[in-house]
């Protein structure tokens, strides 16, 4: 028995050795010390051993535990320390270097002018309704009072489609559509894109984006001076409390009678300038009394419902608004542009 435990002794500490790794050294623990282990075995076979020679021999077995253990512990921070170094040497982190950067986003300028103008009409009660881009001559023009052989209806300023339908040349179609499924009174707006064969220039697009708006009620209930106040109330949101406000007499097919709106410069503030042409006032939006013709198509009786449209160009404020002296810069995307705003 003396033999098997130095045997067991010295293979273990031959297993032990020096540059053991981590898993060798707890086969080893398990194999000699575990519960099922050798020196565990050895205990067991103790009854067969001569009762005078078992404090002898139960002393070894001890001993030979507590040195094996030992060494375990030993071989065990040690190698825990060598994988520490290891990682230390090999992972190293600088954490003074600068992090990566998450450049945060914004809304492009033309929808924050665009979301701008849509809440001072919200404000006034006006509300929001989506109608479509592509639709038929009817909500178009025809309804819109357009007689047969106006240019707009040209093929060189309109996008026609096969099949009859039309990519809008404005928003006004958001009248026709949302005047034909309801009835009176009305305040509503109707942002969108609209389309017109123009070329990409300074001052035009071939798509671009407009806010049409109406309020209709019974005759007599809205007459011009809400049309003035209601465009008043908005400039002067848009573009400050000091902004004068100009109706100049105008004609559109579909308003009757109808006014250009003009704002002060803003840049000279109306003593003449670039910008403003020496005018002292720029163009802002079209606007007017909605026509009787418009009323009837829709299936109104013009004795009975009255109100104002108007229609105001997104790209064309936000020129103005932001101080911007092209109107491609808005499609362009070049950052250096959209950082600014
Ligand atoms: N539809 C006109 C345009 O595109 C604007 C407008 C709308 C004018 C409503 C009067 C009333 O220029």
């Amino acid at each position: 028995m003396r033999e098997q435990l130095e045997a067991i002794r010295s293979r273990a500490l031959a297993e032990l050795a020096d540059d053991a790794d981590a898993q060798q050294i707890e086969a080893v623990r398990v194999r000699v010390l575990g519960r099922a282990g050798e020196l565990t075995e050895i205990m067991r076979g103790m009854r067969e051993v001569p009762p005078e020679q078992r404090p002898a021999i139960g002393q070894l077995i001890n001993q030979i535990k507590r040195e094996l253990e030992e060494r375990v512990a030993f071989l065990q921070a040690q190698a825990q320390r060598r994988a520490m170094e290891q990682s230390l040497a090999t992972e190293r982190l600088d954490v003074t270097l600068p992090g990566a950067r998450v450049v945060r986003g914004r809304l492009h300028p033309l929808t924050q002018v665009a979301q701008e103008m849509i809440g001072l009409f919200a404000a006034m009660g006006f509300e929001v309704v989506d109608t479509q881009d592509l639709d038929d001559d009817f909500h178009n023009f025809s309804a819109l009072n357009f007689p047969p052989d106006h240019p707009a209806r040209e093929m060189q300023d309109t996008f026609f489609l096969p099949g009859g339908l039309l990519l809008r040349t404005h928003t006004s179609n958001g009248q026709i559509h949302v005047m034909q499924n309801r009835r009176p009174p009305l305040a509503v707006i109707c942002p969108g894109n609209c389309y017109r064969r123009d070329e990409l220039s300074v001052r035009a697009s071939p798509m671009f984006s407009q806010i049409e708006g109406f309020m209709v009620d019974r005759a007599g209930a809205i007459t011009m001076a809400d049309l003035k106040g209601v465009l008043s109330v908005f400039l002067r949101g848009l573009f400050g409390p000091e902004t004068k406000v100009r109706f100049r007499a105008s004609f559109f097919p579909f308003t009757e009678p109808s006014a250009e709106v003009d704002i002060s410069c803003r840049l000279c503030g109306g003593s003449g300038c670039r910008v403003c042409k020496q005018a002292g006032w720029v163009e802002i939006l079209g606007s007017g009394m909605i026509h009787p013709n418009v009323l009837r198509a829709v299936g109104y009786d013009p004795g009975e419902y009255q109100g104002f449209a108007f229609g105001v160009g997104i790209e064309r404020t936000a020129l103005l608004k932001l101080g911007v002296d092209d109107m491609r810069l808005f499609f362009e995307n070049d950052l250096r542009f959209l950082e600014q705003f």
